[in-house]
């Protein structure tokens, strides 16, 4: 005889958890535990025994839990018994199961975490609220279609951005309120509930027109992340045909400019147009909603790169930014070098050190500053047991320049601080004399602002100490004056 296990509601971790004590306790056996969501039809046993008691606590490990919290959110009605199983093995003799990699069943539940997370992903970054006048005041309502049952466990990401709204998302399973104050929980709806259009909507596609990069067209990929169903949500994707008809004409024109693409508004906020036109491509989808995202996948692209320059092959890494999104200062540098290629990080040998404390003195606060590089990768001459640092050409620096400009479109600093002659070239686009240019303000991209000062390896390389000192106060001036730039 079978035993039924009834858990109120689809994705109930904490439910779950005291049943299958009971079941454990009772022992029975994952072959005889029928489950089932309350309100769904009954199963194949003829007689509902009543839910187990909570029985005596178990040890599992640490990892199955975590897994078992997110892998019940699958829409997968088999869910519940395949988590019983697991438990039921880990705790008859297989305790270390998890570790095996390879169990049909810690696969089946590996993989069902990783959709529900998907899940959650596309609906951080796809959904859209239409704006919604009633007799209360303002409400934003969005419509949308998870896969799995992810309406409870995501609704405390739509409240942290957007506490300062009252919005309701409705789901064909669910519904999740805010009222500014508290959340609730209701019954689903219907798509045609969800209003259709509203004033904010022209604005978005607007946006999203002025992001797209028609040379980094991917329709297979944009299929992939955001499948159709999505689209229909979202205002911006009603320009998706007409960008993808005219992307043929756009890209020869990019090419024609030299690679920068047209101001569609220069009425713009100058930070907006080129946040938004340098981080060119679905990445900034990720970017709206988790910039770091949009960093990682940056150094993706780069790394998934086929015509790389030869010393990029040779160097242990690309080495990307470090630092707050939103800083207002961004600095860039050379390249990294020995010690930056081996960890990873920029600016952590000696220049970088030297900056450090130049910074310090000139009173920047770590979180006002995003440091960077115009080249990703260390270029060197092998000679004998030392990496020979090698300056890099024009061509290095153009062939990096579209990372480096996504990379300020995704951060969104307010003032860009070249540290020498490479990254100003890679900054304006142009070669221009450092010592000349330092202390003021010439154009960077997209008009941002770009400061210009020497980097800090020429204070390294002033053979006498008075030099070193007097250059070295120029250059936390420099810095202090950069500063003063953003406050
Ligand atoms: N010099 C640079 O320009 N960048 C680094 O990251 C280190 C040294």
């Amino acid at each position: 005889m079978g035993v039924a296990a009834v858990l109120p509601g689809p994705a109930d971790f904490a439910a779950w958890r005291n049943a299958a004590r009971g079941l454990l306790a009772a022992g029975v056996r994952p072959e005889d535990a029928e489950w089932r969501v309350a309100g769904d039809a009954p199963g194949l046993f003829a007689e509902d025994a009543p839910p187990p008691a909570a029985g005596a606590a178990f040890h599992v490990p640490r990892a199955f839990v975590e897994l078992a919290e997110i892998a019940i959110r699958h829409s997968d009605p088999e869910r519940f018994a395949l988590l019983y199983r697991v438990l039921w093995r880990l705790t008859h003799g297989e305790h270390a199961l998890m570790q095996v990699a390879t169990d049909p069943d810690v696969v089946r539940l590996s993989a069902m975490a990783k959709a529900v997370k998907r899940d959650a992903h596309k609906m951080h970054a796809f959904l859209r609220f239409r704006q919604v006048e009633t007799e209360a005041g303002t409400r934003h309502v969005a419509w949308f279609e998870p896969e799995h049952h992810i309406e409870e466990a995501e609704a405390g990401f739509f409240v942290r951005r957007f506490a300062g709204l009252r919005w309701s998302i409705v789901t064909p399973r669910r519904s999740v309120h805010w009222d500014g104050q508290a959340l609730s929980f209701g019954p689903g709806g219907r798509r045609a509930e969800v209003p259709p259009d509203d004033a904010v909507e022209p604005l978005w596609r607007a946006y999203y027109a002025a992001i797209f990069n028609p040379a980094r067209l991917k329709p297979g990929a944009m299929r992939a992340e955001m499948p159709r169903k999505y689209w229909r949500n979202m205002p911006e994707t009603a320009e998706i045909p007409r960008m993808l008809a005219e992307a043929p004409k756009r890209v020869a024109e990019m090419v024609a400019r030299g690679g920068s693409a047209p101001n569609p508004n220069p009425q713009r906020p100058r930070h907006l147009a080129a946040a938004s036109r340098v981080a060119a491509d679905m990445d900034l989808l990720d970017a709206s909603t988790d910039p770091k995202a949009a960093l990682a996948a940056l150094a993706r692209e780069l790394a998934g790169r086929n015509d790389l320059p030869d010393f990029a092959r040779r160097a242990t890494q690309a080495v990307f930014g470090e630092g707050p999104i939103g800083a207002p200062l961004f600095f860039v540098g050379e390249q990294p070098g020995d010690e930056e290629d081996i960890q990873g990080r920029p600016f952590v040998g000696p220049a970088g050190r030297l900056w450090n404390r130049a910074l310090g003195d000139a009173g920047v606060p770590r979180d006002e500053a995003y440091v960077t590089n115009a080249v990703k990768h260390f270029k060197f001459a092998p000679t004998g047991k030392r990496r020979l640092h090698q300056s890099p050409d024009a061509g290095d620096i153009a062939y990096y320049r579209p990372f480096l400009l996504r990379e300020i479109g995704i951060v969104g600093p307010r003032l860009l601080v070249a540290l020498g002659a490479t990254a100003l070239r890679a900054l304006t686009g142009k070669a221009m004399p450092v010592m000349k240019t330092r202390g003021t303000i010439v154009d960077g991209p997209e008009g941002l602002p770009v400061f210009a000062t020497v980097h800090p390896s020429f204070l390294l390389r002033i053979p006498d100490q008075d030099g070193q000192q007097r250059e070295y106060a120029k250059f936390v001036d420099d810095l202090r004056a950069a500063r003063a730039q953003v406050h």
